[in-house]
């Protein structure tokens, strides 16, 4: 047994005291009626997202520093997409995707708390630099990006998620299938099936949970070594989590 196996052995139960059945992994709640916003939706992330998520019949809100270039995107989308800046999009989402660069991550959400309070947010924001060598991770004060999120949000519902898509697979209309796995990192079950289910509701992939919070920076920064595997490869390379 190696030190990732969770496994507890053969504990013995009192007889008056039958175990819980522990609740099924796999069984995740409906999320088809929830309406999804992207906050920097305008972007090849953001948009990505959005059409993949339109295109399996989520309503979607694209948001943008500017009002009008969200419509912009929303129209070239269509799929019944709706752009409106980031506060409109924040304030009549159920579930808000934060996909701005980490540069205006702080800044974005600390505009939007009021917008945001009660939200599930799903921050997928990778901090990252690059240099001769190529990427790599950065070291927010905050621990990691969902961190920094849950920091400025405190009335808000923070996971993560969404970090190792590739935009160009994501925006290809010839592709059916993202054939990847979505690491969901967050405190509440609650919140974390939901944005598994929503990660399900794409062809191809697959919501896993991968942990609280505080285990959001691993995930954020293996982004660095997936771009190293790409310029090797010239591939845009997704993550499966085995045997679950
Ligand atoms: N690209 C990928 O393949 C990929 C994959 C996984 C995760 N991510 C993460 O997703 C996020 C977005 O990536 P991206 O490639 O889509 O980035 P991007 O195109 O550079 O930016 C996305 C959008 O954010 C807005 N924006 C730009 N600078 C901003 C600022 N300082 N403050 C607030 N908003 C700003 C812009 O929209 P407006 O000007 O319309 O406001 C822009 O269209 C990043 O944090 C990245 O780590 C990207």
């Amino acid at each position: 047994m190696t030190s990732t196996d969770n496994s507890t052995g053969s504990a013995q139960q009192p007889a008056a005291e039958p175990a819980r059945a522990a609740k099924d992994p796999w069984d995740l709640p409906d999320v088809s009626g929830l309406v999804v916003g992207v906050l920097g939706g305008t972007g090849d992330q953001g948009r990505g997202l959005a059409y993949r998520l339109a295109r399996a019949g989520q309503k979607v809100i694209i948001g943008s520093r500017a009002a009008e270039r969200a419509r912009s995107a929303a129209g070239e989308l269509g799929l019944g997409v709706e752009g409106a800046d980031n506060a409109e999009c924040a304030r009549r989402s159920d579930i808000v995707i934060v996909a701005v660069p980490w540069d205006g991550h702080a800044k974005t959400l600390e505009a939007l708390r009021e917008e945001l309070s009660g939200k599930l947010v799903v921050d997928c924001v990778n901090p990252l630099g690059f240099d001769k060598k190529g990427a790599y991770a950065l070291k927010p004060e905050e621990g990691s990006a969902a961190e920094q999120a849950a920091a400025l949000l405190p009335d808000s519902r923070v996971t993560a998620a969404f970090h190792h898509l590739s935009a160009v697979l994501l925006q290809d209309e010839a592709i059916e299938e993202i054939d990847t796995d979505v690491m969901v990192l967050g405190e509440a079950r609650a919140d974390t099936d939901i944005v598994q289910a929503l990660a399900a509701r794409i062809p191809g992939m697959r919501g896993v949970f991968a942990g609280r919070l505080r285990n959001a920076h691993q995930v954020e920064s293996l982004v660095a070594n997936l771009i190293s595997v790409n310029r090797r490869y010239k591939a845009h390379a997704g993550l499966r989590v085995t045997d679950v």
